[in-house]
């Protein structure tokens, strides 16, 4: 059996959380790779909804195995959070979710230095979520981190202790003036480390060595999308690891020989929350439209979304790295009633045209090159059925299809779990 790979190939919230809720069904377990609580994954289903920012989006499904992988960095006191809202409704997470001894630990002190390096940027600021993500995955590349595993050593306490000490010398060289109690932060974290400490740890690329070889079906979960990839997306503006399908691989320490399926999640339009280039971003009442419609608030941090266009060159390029087999077109409902949709499939940068990414968009002259598609007027949310779909849109997904060359292969038309369209 194969892993298949789920992945967001635009600027992240693309509605990953719903489709691996969508397809669980089909696998034996789910892991998520990389990221932390930067993500946030909704689902939605009778009549319920449910953000997940740690917990892989299989949790619900009884039976399923759900696990952090090795990539994923963790914050015991949102993970906590998020175990409570499974308690409540009787999930038995016990049973089915397992936690990679090697994922790193976001320590109190990863957050404060997040927000002073913020703070310290002023204007060139990433518009990071402020949940500790780049210093932690910093100590893990420095070698530094703390890692779940140390949790079961008896000097666990010296190593937070030391790290901790380390991080607020840092604090001091930064300068900057944040209003924090770190009694009242370590305190709230240990009680969440208890927590933590009552699920399942395992060596996790050794689980899933066997699991495949007891030819049990692997869902990978990602989070953010290509275009916040470390090296690929449009760096400084990015997210602090390998959001694409090599960092599967180093997030689960499964072989490229065992991957099959890469299933590329894409909106219908695009969306950019935090700072960086956004070429086909709109300012004007259809981008609002977008927002409005589409309810375009971030899941973790319930800032508005940046909306505009689809924009092809970054997808055909986001396609290219990740070798994506299949795409799912999500929010499709979001587009109706608008009279024309417009699609960017070149650049004109620094006044020639280029139909790909250059390799830096962030302050260049680059403006979108726009190919445009007759709307549609149906509401789609109530529709099952690819025949139902009007023929403008199948008309847009067959220009997007062509253009990428990779077919797609589901249209999600609401936010529910039923409203779900095969092809
Ligand atoms: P993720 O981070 O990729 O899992 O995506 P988010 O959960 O951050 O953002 C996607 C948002 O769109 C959520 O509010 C979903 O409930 C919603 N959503 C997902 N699919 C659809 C869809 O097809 N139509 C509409 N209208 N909303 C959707
Ligand atoms: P999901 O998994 C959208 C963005 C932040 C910021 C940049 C760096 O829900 O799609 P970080 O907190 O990683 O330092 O932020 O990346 N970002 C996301 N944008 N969806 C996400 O996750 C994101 N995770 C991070 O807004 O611009
Ligand atoms: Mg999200």
């Amino acid at each position: 059996m194969k892993v298949d790979l789920l992945l967001g190939l635009q600027w992240g919230d693309e509605g990953k959380g719903k489709i691996v809720d969508v397809l669980t069904k089909n696998y034996s377990t789910v892991a998520r790779f990389q990221g932390g609580p930067n993500a946030g994954h909704t689902l939605i289903f009778e009549n319920q909804k449910h953000v997940l920012h740690t917990i892989p989006s299989g949790i619900f499904h009884k039976g399923s195995k759900n696990i952090v992988g090795n990539g994923v960095v963790i914050d015991p006191v949102i993970l906590k959070k998020e175990l409570e809202n499974l308690d409540q409704h009787h999930i038995n997470y016990k049973e089915s979710l397992f936690i990679s001894r090697k994922a790193h630990l976001i320590l109190p002190t990863h957050r404060l230095l997040d927000a002073a390096s913020e703070a310290t940027k002023g204007k060139l600021k990433i518009g990071s979520t402020l949940k500790g993500i780049g210093p932690t995955y910093m100590d893990k590349t420095g070698r530094n981190g703390m890692r779940v595993g140390d949790l079961e050593l008896d000097n666990w306490k010296e190593l937070f202790d030391n790290l901790t000490q380390k991080h607020l010398s840092m604090l001091a060289y930064f300068n900057v003036d944040l209003a924090y109690n770190l009694d009242e932060l370590v305190a709230e974290y240990f009680d969440a480390l208890a927590v933590l400490r009552g699920l399942k740890f395992i060596d996790s690329e050794d689980y899933l060595f066997k699991a495949l070889k007891n030819n049990q079906t692997i869902l990978a979960e990602g989070a953010q999308g290509s275009m916040l990839d470390i090296d690929f997306g449009t760096y400084p503006y990015v997210t602090s690891s390998n959001t694409t399908a090599a960092g599967a691989c180093t997030g689960l320490g499964i072989s490229p020989h065992d991957i099959g399926e890469v299933f590329g999640i894409i909106k219908a339009y695009t969306t950019r929350v935090g700072s960086g280039p956004f070429p086909t971003e709109l300012f004007d009442d259809d981008g609002k439209t977008m927002g409005r419609v589409g309810c375009e608030f971030g899941a973790t941090t319930g800032r508005p979304r940046r909306c505009g266009w689809l924009d092809l060159v970054a997808l055909k390029y986001a396609v290219q790295i990740n070798g994506a087999t299949q795409l799912m077109m999500m929010k499709a409902d979001v587009l109706s009633g608008f009279k024309t949709i417009k699609a960017c499939t070149s650049y004109i940068y620094k006044g020639k045209m280029v139909d790909h990414l250059p390799y830096s968009i962030n302050n260049e002259d680059v403006s979108p090159v726009y190919t445009e598609f007759k709307g549609w007027e149906a509401d789609l949310t109530s529709m099952t059925s690819a025949a139902q779909l009007p023929e403008n849109l199948l008309n847009y997904i067959k220009f997007i299809e062509n253009f990428v060359g990779v077919k797609i292969t589901i249209v999600s038309v609401g936010p529910d779990r039923l409203q779900t369209i095969m092809r």
